[in-house]
């Protein structure tokens, strides 16, 4: 079968689709003798302007996690205070988010919201709805295997064949292209349950900065970071192009 995808020497250096682990908030703010709650607030910032990056670079996909489905065994006090910072955030944020042309939306399960919030991330995805300069999903009690097996279940209740193909159309995100590069600050090496299934062949890229710290200059830096990997998806190493073999000689 023709390979589906090139590597970066012959596709765009610019990532189509950038996911982001935001963290660290929590010890940003203890480094400051602040409450764990601080560093989430500050992490609010870090994320417009990572919004704002994205699309000074003409990135035009963004999926960032935001609360994962392991986040609930927190201290009540700060899943309580999570959970309202959300309520503010799209109550203060959505109508400008619209403004700079980002449509939003939101993956995740719903069940465990309460209404208030559930009817503010429905009307921040309708009212977005038809802005197109950046599609930035927020990814609030997300998780890949809880992804996979809601694909699962609703492929089942489908009756379609099962395939690799009819399941990924299923999995959250299925209309957008997988990410390219998948960014992690707060210094540790692993995705804790993160998009499992669409970075099969996402490139990794570990930033020690705390997500508070992060700024449109680490943006840059990871996306520089990423137009210098090689791509493979299990092929082989491009060969030299004759002109690169004419500069060797
Ligand atoms: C990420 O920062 C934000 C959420 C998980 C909601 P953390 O709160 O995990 O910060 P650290 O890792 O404890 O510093
Ligand atoms: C991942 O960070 C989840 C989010 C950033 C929302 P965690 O802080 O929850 O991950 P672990 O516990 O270090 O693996
Ligand atoms: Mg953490």
């Amino acid at each position: 079968m023709a390979p589906k995808h090139k590597t970066n020497k012959t596709a765009s250096a610019v990532p189509r689709h950038i996911a982001v682990v935001m963290d660290g908030n929590g010890r940003w703010a203890t480094k400051r003798l602040l409450p764990r709650g601080a560093g989430h607030k500050f992490g609010v910032d870090a994320l417009k302007r990572l919004v704002r990056g994205c699309i000074a670079q003409h990135v035009p996909v963004l999926t960032v996690f935001a609360f994962s489905s392991e986040n609930w065994s927190r201290p009540a006090d700060e899943v309580r205070g999570l959970l309202e910072l959300f309520v503010q955030v799209l109550q203060r944020e959505t109508a400008e988010l619209a403004a700079q042309g980002v449509r939003l939306r939101f993956v995740g399960c719903r069940d465990a919201f309460d209404a208030r919030l559930i009817a503010l991330i429905e009307s921040a995805e309708a009212d977005s709805a038809a802005q197109c300069r950046l599609q930035l999903n927020v990814a609030l009690n997300y998780g890949g295997r809880w992804d996979i097996v809601q694909a699962a279940q609703a492929l089942a209740a489908s009756g379609e064949p099962f395939t690799e193909q009819a399941l990924a159309r299923h999995m959250c995100l299925a209309d957008l292209p997988p990410p390219d590069l998948l960014i992690r600050t707060g210094g540790e090496r692993r995705l804790s349950n993160f998009l499992l299934w669409q970075i099969a062949y996402t490139e990794l890229y570990f930033s020690d900065l705390l997500w508070p710290e992060f700024d449109e200059k680490a943006l840059a830096a990871a996306i520089a970071a990423f137009a210098r990997r090689e791509r493979r998806f299990g092929g082989v190493p491009q060969a030299p192009s004759s002109a690169d073999g004419l500069r060797v000689a």
